[in-house]
């Protein structure tokens, strides 16, 4: 058992439960025209996090990392009419293929693109006052996970959820001696959270198309 079984699996699910979308096809398609590395989540991860989102019943949806917008179609679904989600996405050219796989998803009146390294992006965004956000998704680069966690929550209200990807990098996560900077972020953001009173949250481990990771969710309780 190993990668061809977890890819088969996800196959035989997506087909049942996430089956052919033209939308999300389309961005998938032009994408990878474009050259943009295929790192975006699989379908079964895609519709997991329109399912929370919209357990959540989430209005407002804050996005670390856009690529071609793929996750973003998926979230922006689960909002209601006069729901907003922002993505922040560091590449320019990322983000045209991203706002143009948003639009021909029907999704470009939901969704606000900001291009930038995301740290700097928030500036703004603070300096705008946004938030507060029902659900965060941390999907950037690694090494500041942690950091896109605190700024998530101090802009949450009970009730949001966070959640962040690749947590567990095929096992990593586990071992204190890696020293891999994107390995310690995430162990620094498994520290954050467990010290962190306002949170409940769970790590789950995750096999399929994408290899052996993991998501971190947390739930804000106060
Ligand atoms: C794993 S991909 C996102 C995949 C996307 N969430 C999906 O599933 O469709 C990570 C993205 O984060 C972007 N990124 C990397 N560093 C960033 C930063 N400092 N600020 C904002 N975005 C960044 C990358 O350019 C890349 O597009």
């Amino acid at each position: 058992m190993g990668q061809e079984t977890w890819t088969a699996v996800d196959e035989y699910v997506a087909g049942l439960l996430a089956p052919h979308d033209d939308s999300l096809d389309a961005a998938v398609a032009a994408s990878e025209q474009a050259g943009l590395p295929a790192i975006q989540v699989s379908p079964p991860q895609g519709n997991l996090l329109y399912l929370l989102a919209r357990l959540r019943g989430a209005r407002t949806i804050l996005e670390f990392g856009t690529l071609g917008g793929y996750s973003t179609i998926w979230l922006a679904r689960a909002l209601p009419a006069d729901g907003r989600l922002i993505t922040l996405e560091a590449d320019d050219r990322y983000a045209q293929v991203a706002l143009e796989n948003i639009a021909r998803a029907g999704l470009g009146e939901v969704v606000d693109v900001r291009v930038g390294p995301a740290l700097e992006t928030l500036s703004l965004l603070e300096a705008e006052g946004a938030g507060p956000f029902d659900f965060t998704f941390i999907d950037a680069d690694k090494v500041n996970s942690p950091s896109y966690f605190s700024w998530a929550l101090e802009r949450s209200r009970p009730g949001s959820v966070i959640v962040a990807d690749n947590v567990v990098w095929a096992g990593a996560l586990a071992d204190p001696a890696n020293e891999d900077p994107k390995i310690q972020a995430q162990r620094r953001l498994h520290e954050a959270v467990a010290a962190e009173p306002r949170v409940t949250a769970t790590t789950i481990q995750t096999v399929g198309a994408k290899g052996y990771d993991g998501f971190t969710i947390a739930l804000v309780d106060a």
